[in-house]
């Protein structure tokens, strides 16, 4: 029997990444589907979705406009709507499409090979019920590049953040195994990978209830079985970030100091709205232990700009807090209400015009700290992860500092590779990205 080919294709955070690997992995696994990277040979597209903010899930519909073409096309080709947009809308995304087939949450990608094989002989296939045990431990992912892996250690959210879609869309917080992270971790490293990016929608919770571990025992041991690779983990939430998690990035060479700690409002008020959990003066007391701890750091952030009642002064105290952290970078958001949040229930009073310009203001600001962070870098001789070449020049390949920051380095004579490490003499920097000269 030929294969049916599936292309995956992946809006989102780094965790919906992570789970079309996943998913990759559990349908080729069988011997009827074959992954392909080519929409157009494709007998199921499957669309893996975001519901974060209503921008993300216009995109889909639009993504959904176009891919009326493949399906003139090829007749029998079947879309599918997958991940948060699928868990969050259910059977409601049939009505809004009638491209759409499948509907498949994150818990229920096990479900998938049944699902896609039922809807080749025309009937409709639904799965949307969320885990509290589910965390594809035991699946293997199928990785798309061999240097830079993800590997989720929980998954699900318990903090139900006012405006967050997120606890109802992957559910509640579950953790994999000490050991099978560890399995993992050590696979990779024969594999050859050089770095490995923990996810979690909130790492800091991990727990390993059997034997005890904790988020900064889990770091501690994986640094210990992959010596060699670096260790990188998102996201850190500020009231469940501990000390100890800082003590453990320092004492190993191999775990990034790069931390994303999202702080979303400098505004105690608004943070209590949020139901954020801490305060302005906790979150900059963990930045303190932070900076005192470590030598050399990069901080990153979220930031969400014009949330319900947020006056000037709320905002001033979130441009206050961004001066005073200098963070490396940061994600920044107009609020969007979202269905079924509790601050979709209060009313979303901040004008769109004022969204915009309170957004623009904290985006100005960011970008000249960023601007100026880097230019401290520059002098600096730093190890880099190379990658890839560059968007704009074939010539100029791109890296990773230990700290994040991209850096571009010439390649013409195309002497290092994917995966190589190499030390970069850094001339010249933007508010993104560094540029410099590799050392012989
Ligand atoms: N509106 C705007 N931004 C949001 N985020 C999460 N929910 C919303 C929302 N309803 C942002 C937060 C979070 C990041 C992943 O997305 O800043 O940290
Ligand atoms: Fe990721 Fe949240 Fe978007 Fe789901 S809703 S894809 S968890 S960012």
């Amino acid at each position: 029997m030929t294969k049916q080919n599936v292309y995956i294709e992946t809006y989102g955070c780094q965790m919906n990444e992570y789970d079309s690997e996943i998913l990759a992995g559990i349908l080729s696994k069988t011997d009827k589907y074959n992954i392909t990277d080519k929409p157009e040979n494709a007998d199921f597209i499957l669309l893996n979705t975001c519901s974060v903010r209503e921008n993300a899930e216009i995109t889909i519909y639009n993504r959904l406009e176009h891919l009326k073409y493949y399906k003139k096309k090829n007749k029998n080709l079947v879309v599918g709507i997958i991940g948060c947009m699928a868990e969050r809308l259910r059977k409601d995304i049939f009505s809004k499409s009638e491209l759409v087939k499948i509907v498949i949450g994150p818990d229920e990608y096990r479900l998938a090979p049944e699902i896609l094989q039922n809807s080749m002989a025309g009937s409709t296939g639904i799965a949307v019920r969320l885990s509290r045990v589910e965390t594809y431990e035991d699946i293997e992912p199928l990785r798309k590049e061999g240097i830079s892996a993800w590997l989720a250690i929980m998954r699900g959210c318990n903090h139900f953040c006012s405006y967050c879609v997120v606890p109802y869309t992957r559910g509640r917080e579950r953790s994999r195994s000490v050991n099978s992270i560890l399995r993992e971790i050590e696979q990779l490293q024969t594999e050859g990978y050089k770095e490995v990016t923990l996810l979690g929608q909130n790492v800091n919770s991990y727990r390993d209830e059997q034997n005890q571990v904790d988020f900064p025992n889990l770091l501690r041991k994986v640094a210990q079985t992959a010596p060699n690779m670096r260790i990188r983990f998102v996201t850190s939430h500020p009231l469940d970030m501990s000390d100890d998690l800082i003590e453990a990035i320092n004492e190993y060479d191999n775990i990034c100091n790069y931390i994303h700690l999202p702080f979303q409002s400098g505004s105690n008020r608004i943070l209590q709205l949020m139901n954020r959990g801490y305060t302005r003066e906790h979150y900059l007391k963990k930045i303190e232990k932070i900076k005192n701890t470590l030598k050399e750091y990069s901080l990153s952030t979220d930031i969400i700009a014009g949330f319900p009642t947020e006056t000037e002064e709320d905002h001033k105290q979130t441009l206050d807090l961004i001066k005073e952290v200098r963070f490396d970078g940061a994600f920044m958001f107009k609020y969007s209400p979202r269905e079924g949040t509790k601050a979709y229930k209060l009313n979303d009073d901040i004008p769109e015009e004022v969204k915009i310009s309170r957004l623009n203001e904290i985006i100005e600001i960011q970008n000249q700290i960023s601007k100026e962070n880097n230019q401290t870098e520059i002098g600096k001789i730093r190890e880099v992860l190379v990658e890839k070449p560059s968007k704009k020049k074939p010539n100029e390949w791109m890296g990773r500092t230990k700290l994040n920051k991209v850096v571009i380095f010439d390649n013409s004579n195309a002497k290092y590779n994917a995966g190589d490490l190499v030390m970069v003499k850094i001339n010249r920097s933007n508010s993104a990205t560094l540029f410099g000269e590799v050392l012989e």
